[in-house]
């Protein structure tokens, strides 16, 4: 048994295409409870040290884009931790894989994420996807008196 956090992101075409509710909604579904919560602006700094494992890849700029919200017209995302026993784990579960088009058709990704034609996965949230990522992801995103 592994009680743990991790931080979750609707990502912008998350809230351009209004999934919010319903995202929140299978979420709700491993009874893990929501331990910090806000609407962030996505600066470009921000995006870089979120991301920065991937610095090297040939989409990266483009990521920083997707990310920060720049083709959407909607540079907002909302950051969540979840915490509980497996909770990252369970949160990647509902999020499905990275690829939409090879994640679970009933997950997140695989219902609602798309390939663009640049090639970039718009895959609609992010889930935290270790516990050494978690741990650096949430002290990255929120303040510790964020965390309740
Ligand atoms: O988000 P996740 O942990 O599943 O995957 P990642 O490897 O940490 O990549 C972060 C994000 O970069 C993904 O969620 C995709 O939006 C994007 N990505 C992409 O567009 N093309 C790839 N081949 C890999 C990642
Ligand atoms: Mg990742």
């Amino acid at each position: 048994m592994k009680d743990e956090a991790t931080l979750v992101i609707i990502k912008p075409d998350g809230l351009k295409k209004s999934l919010t509710g319903n995202i929140l909604t299978r979420l709700s579904e491993t009874k893990l409870r929501i331990v910090g919560a806000k609407v962030v602006k996505v600066a470009e700094e921000l995006a870089r040290k979120h991301y920065h494992h991937l610095q090297e890849k040939p989409f990266f700029s483009e990521l920083l884009k997707y990310i920060t919200g720049e083709p959407y017209g909607e540079n907002r995302v909302l950051a969540l931790v979840y915490a509980g026993e497996n909770a990252i784990e369970k949160v990647r579960q509902i999020a499905g894989t990275t690829n939409p088009e090879e994640a679970d058709p009933v997950s997140v990704r695989g219902a609602y994420g798309r390939i663009l034609t640049n090639g970039l996965y718009e895959n609609v949230i992010h889930a935290s996807s270790s516990s050494e990522e978690a741990e650096r992801e949430i002290e990255l995103w929120f303040r510790p008196d964020e965390i309740v």
